[in-house]
């Protein structure tokens, strides 16, 4: 909540950074749309691509970068005890280089784990005195400068229950508190994050993931947040995706997006792409509606760099870049989402007084509110003072205050919209000792 409301003050700092002429502000960087939104847009980046105008964007556009492959176990450690830092390292150091944070990714999944780990034979202490002391190399390494982890990665099969892989099959769930607890004490300042595949709609996976959490919670294992992968097909974004992320923040853990991507089946078509940019912002629109979604990630941000083609034969253009770095309409469809919320125009209002009968000791006053604004007025406060000392002793359609002289009255309910060109009234009886003069200081203002 906080974030936001910071966010929000951030707004006119970074549209400042908009390019002079012409531009809206959806051309600005969509990191600088997210950041005034209160969330981040980050990628996944291949280490090795990142010179000329692949590094270019991605170091432009996005607030957050993830090493696609770099911080795997198979790769940092693929003999055992011989540690490979090169490529985590090159991603981290291009990310502080570009002011953008990190997402860790990954110290515990089933899958690009070295063969030495897969190979092995390993009792049940072993493997967990191996793991824990991974996650305490690892997150320690980096220690203070990785935003997010993604301690555990892909702990569920489809149905929601714990994958039977090496680490569950050996040690059941409580590996994962143990990662979470070494994670925790090896990089203080990290967000702990458990992250699946398929648990992006409700469902039993999903529904697997929630009580997972809630265990772990429970237990005092320190998850602050849930990563949902969002491996998404073209026209499938699940309707139930908001829904779902709002029930896992009010367990009280953040949520992210984390390896957004959309897959189609080749070659693209402009329909398909049209398809795409509505699905890309319907994602980003859930991760803005949920005030716990700290932000998303996409997974790659060309289709030159996606794992797609490679994993699903025959589908691919999944990404908001096309091959040469060209924005496809994915592209606008994330910047148009993240564009700065408009505020509504305040009207503009005019007023006048008259008096419509008179006695001795008395008076009735009618008071015109008129919108000579062309939007509509969202309510009015008219504000006088009484120069004689008159008092008002009653109002009606409106809701009025007297201090002394000066006189506060203020719309109620059904009359505080006034559409451009028209009015509303408001009366109020007074009594009075001498003159009846007119008000001093009569004005309007909207709002109020
Ligand atoms: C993918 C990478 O993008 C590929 O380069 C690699 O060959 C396989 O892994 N879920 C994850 C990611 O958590 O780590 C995977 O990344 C994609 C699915």
């Amino acid at each position: 909540m906080l974030r936001r409301l910071i966010a929000a003050a951030f707004l006119a700092a970074a549209l400042t950074t908009l390019p002079a002429t012409g531009a809206s502000a959806a051309d600005a960087p969509l990191r600088d749309l997210a950041d005034a939104r209160g969330i981040y847009l980050g990628t996944a980046v291949t280490g090795g691509r990142l010179t000329g105008g692949y590094a270019d964007v991605a170091g432009a556009q996005f607030g957050s970068v993830t090493p696609g492959n770099e911080m795997k176990w198979g790769s940092v450690e693929p003999t055992r005890g011989t540690f490979d830092w090169t490529g985590a390292d090159r991603v981290v150091a291009f990310a502080e280089a570009h002011g953008q944070r990190v997402r860790g990714h990954t110290l515990v999944w089933h899958s690009q784990l070295p063969s030495w780990v897969t190979d092995g034979t390993w009792t049940a202490d072993r493997l967990r005195t191996l793991l824990t002391d991974h996650v305490t190399a690892e997150a320690g390494r980096y220690k203070g400068r990785i935003d997010h982890w993604d301690v555990v990665n892909e702990p569920l099969a489809d149905d929601g229950t714990l994958r039977r892989s090496v680490f569950g099959a050996t040690l059941g769930e409580s590996y994962i508190a143990d990662a979470f607890r070494a994670a925790r004490a090896a990089d203080p300042a990290a967000r702990l994050y458990v992250n699946d595949y398929s648990t992006d709609a409700v469902g039993a996976k999903s529904d697997g993931m929630y009580a997972l959490v809630k265990r772990l919670l429970a237990q005092g294992v320190p998850v602050d947040g849930v990563g949902f992968q969002a491996h998404l097909v073209l026209g499938q974004v699940p309707a139930s995706l908001e829904t779902n992320l709002r029930r896992f923040a009010d367990l009280g853990v953040d949520v992210a997006i984390t390896e957004l991507d959309i897959r189609m089946t080749l070659p693209a078509t402009d329909a398909k792409l049209a398809r795409q940019k509505a699905d890309y912002a319907s994602v980003v629109r859930s991760c803005l509606a949920v005030t716990r979604c700290a932000g998303v990630t996409v997974w790659g941000f060309t289709d030159s760099d996606s794992w797609i083609p490679d994993f699903f034969p025959g589908q691919g253009a999944a990404t908001p870049y096309d091959e040469n770095l060209v924005p496809k309409p994915a592209y606008a469809g994330i910047a148009g989402t993240l564009a700065p919320v408009t505020p509504p125009a305040p009207g503009v209002c005019s007023v006048t007084y008259a008096v419509t009968s008179q006695w001795t000791g008395g008076f009735t006053a009618q008071v015109t509110v008129r919108n000579t604004g062309t939007a509509p007025l969202n309510g009015w406060t008219v504000r006088w003072t009484q120069p004689a000392g008159q008092r008002v002793t009653q109002a009606w359609n409106t809701a009025l205050t007297q201090t002394g002289a000066d006189v506060t009255a203020s719309h109620l309910a059904y009359n505080a919209t006034v559409p451009p060109g028209g009015s509303t009234a408001f009366g109020f009886n007074g009594v009075r000792s001498g003159g009846n003069p007119p008000p001093t200081a009569l004005t309007c203002t909207p709002g109020g």
